[in-house]
């Protein structure tokens, strides 16, 4: 069904894809080598993986596939190799119910990375950037003119270009759609950027790698800040009010990547179906515990329904 949708988008003769797209991710695409193991090795020690799996990731990947999965109309806005993998990306990104038709190839191959899972579910990522690393500002300017942007939530991270990441942001908040940036990896951030995010979604290390006080972000415009912090759940900070603190969902977590991305993507959602951003979170850490209950960072993204089924019992 979802597939029919994607599929069933078409342009106009104006150029302009037909359908409001809910969501639009500009960010990685991955392949991701998935190595499980006992404890994560130390630095010059060998180890031995007890399995090994080829996994489908990067953060705005796994972002898109989780919104669709959600059962947003979602858009990913990328760059993937000309490439068996990038071929294999797009085919699981389509299959997950993702609008693909702007996504690029090129001669630079697929980004890739490298995942370690220990038993607690704990990782270790190396990421190869690949062909992520040439997403442009026109590449990005190029696909948002193609769509209607009324009411969308655009959600970008870092793992790709930050004049693409600019772009996206600037074009979001001139045409009637939020900004949500997911600042990961983290890394120095110009107050303009800052300015443009209706929500910002750090970790809390990455928190503290931006370099910025919670009140110095609200002085430069930023929104909301929801700082997530794994199974402890998150923290949402908003200007002129008392920080509150949201439990996640207990859950046996067998793999916590991309467990991050299904939570962005789920207060995306949330934020686009008209949920205030309390509610939002609440919707968004039961999505990311549950995220973590499958192998490789789309081990298990869960449905709309499966969310609001724990949601329901934990209000
Ligand atoms: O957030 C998890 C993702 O980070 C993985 O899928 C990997 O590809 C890296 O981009």
């Amino acid at each position: 069904m979802r597939l029919a949708y994607a599929k069933s988008r078409r342009l106009s003769s104006s150029g302009v894809t037909t359908g409001v797209t809910q969501i639009v991710v500009i960010g990685a695409i991955n392949a991701d080598h998935v190595l499980a193991v006992g404890s994560l090795p130390q630095p010059g020690e060998t180890i031995t993986c007890t399995r090994e799996i080829a996994a489908h990731g990067g953060k705005g990947a796994n972002q898109a596939a989780a919104a669709a999965t959600l059962g947003m109309d979602t858009a990913l806005i990328g760059v993937v190799g000309d490439d068996p993998l990038g071929s294999r990306e797009r085919a699981a990104l389509e299959q997950a119910g993702v609008d693909t038709s702007f996504i690029r190839a090129t001669d630079t191959p697929t980004g890739s990375a490298t995942v370690v899972v220990d038993n607690d579910g704990a990782n270790m990522i190396i990421v190869q950037p690949g062909a992520n690393a040439e997403l442009s500002e026109d590449d990005v300017r190029a696909a948002m003119q193609r769509m209607d942007l009324s009411g969308s939530v655009v959600l970008a991270s870092l793992e790709v270009p930050l004049d693409a990441v600019a772009a996206a942001a600037e074009y979001a908040r001139s045409h009637g759609a939020r900004f949500v940036l997911n600042p990961a990896p983290a890394m120095h951030l110009a107050p303009y950027l800052l300015g443009w995010c209706d929500v910002l979604l750090p970790n809390a290390v990455e928190q503290l790698q931006l370099g910025y006080s919670g009140s110095e972000l609200f002085e430069l415009g930023v929104g909301a800040i929801v700082i997530t912090q794994g199974a402890d759940g998150v923290e949402v900070l908003r200007p002129d009010r008392a920080p509150m603190h949201i439990e996640s969902l207990h859950v046996e977590a067998r793999d916590t990547t991309g467990a991050g991305d299904a939570f962005c993507a789920a207060l995306c959602a949330a934020l686009r179906r008209d949920m205030d951003l309390e509610r939002a979170c609440r919707f968004a850490v039961i999505a990311g515990a549950l995220a973590t209950t499958g192998l490789g960072a789309r081990g298990h993204l869960p449905s709309w329904d499966e969310v609001e089924r724990h949601l329901g019992r934990a209000v």
